[in-house]
């Protein structure tokens, strides 16, 4: 990643993390209040295109309602699974921090690799969803919502450093798979380059969401 991608995707970090006043981070085992952003809506206006910043997100918008992504990121309690988005079969469920209850944990089932076969379970390192506490649901809500929810530290990543949030997006393992899925399965429809290229295009032009 050149520099100014880099210099970016920490933007975009800091847009999530400067929606609201506060900033929380758990990353020593409790919540804890920090000095909020100076980087928010206003002050990465200036200069800044709301129609173009929209658009770029309408666009983008298209690989989180994928089945690839949004089958982690459901509404209820379950993943699910196909690019039909039913329920995971045998009844899985997320469970408190995401990685399954009792017997059915993700990672018994489901390795750091794709599985490749008909019925077998595909693979990336560190399998899992979002938890109880922070559902981060792309189904069943809009591109607004959604586009709102990116921005908002209590509903998506805030309870994280905004190096981890980045993270996610550019770098982590789970959101890569959705473009290797393994075992035919479709991918979402546009490149992981021109995904995050879309994603800087609306932090830049004021991070606007739709209705
Ligand atoms: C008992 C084994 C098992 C367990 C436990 C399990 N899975 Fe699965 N999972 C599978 C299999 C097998 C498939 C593949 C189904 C197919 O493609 O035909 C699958 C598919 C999926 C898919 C769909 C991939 C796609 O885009 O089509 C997701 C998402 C998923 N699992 C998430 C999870 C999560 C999250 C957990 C833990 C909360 C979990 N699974 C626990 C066996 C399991
Ligand atoms: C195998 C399950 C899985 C898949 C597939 C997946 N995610 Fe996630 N996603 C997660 C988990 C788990 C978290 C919560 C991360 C955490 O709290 O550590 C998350 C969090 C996020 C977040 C919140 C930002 C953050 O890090 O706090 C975004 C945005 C996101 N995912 C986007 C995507 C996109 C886009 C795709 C598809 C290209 C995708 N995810 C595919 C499991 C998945």
């Amino acid at each position: 990643m050149n520099r100014s991608s880099a210099l970016k995707l920490i933007f975009i970090a800091a847009a999530f993390a400067g929606a609201s006043l506060a900033f929380y981070s758990s990353r020593i085992g409790r919540l804890e209040r920090v000095e909020a952003s100076t980087i928010n809506e206003t002050t990465i206006a200036a200069g800044s295109d709301p129609a173009k910043s929209r658009a770029a997100f309408s666009e983008s918008v298209k690989v989180f309602f994928s089945a690839r992504c949004s089958n982690c990121h459901p509404g209820g309690d379950g993943p699910t699974q196909g690019d039909t988005m039913t329920p995971h079969s045998m009844e899985i469920k997320r469970g408190p921090d995401g990685r399954g209850i009792g017997e059915q944990k993700c990672t018994t089932c489901h390795q750091d690799i794709n599985l490749d076969g008909d019925g077998l379970p595909p693979g990336a390192p560190n399998w899992h969803m979002p938890g109880e506490a922070n559902k981060m649901a792309f189904q069943g809500i809009s591109a607004g919502q959604l586009c709102r929810n990116l921005k908002d530290p209590l509903k998506n990543g805030g309870r994280k450093s905004a190096k981890d949030a980045v993270h996610h997006i550019a770098t982590d393992p789970l959101v890569l798979w959705a473009w290797t899925p393994g075992n035919g399965r479709t991918t979402p429809p546009m490149s992981h380059a021109d995904f995050i290229k879309k994603m800087n295009e609306w932090v830049d032009n004021g991070a606007a969401c739709p209705e």
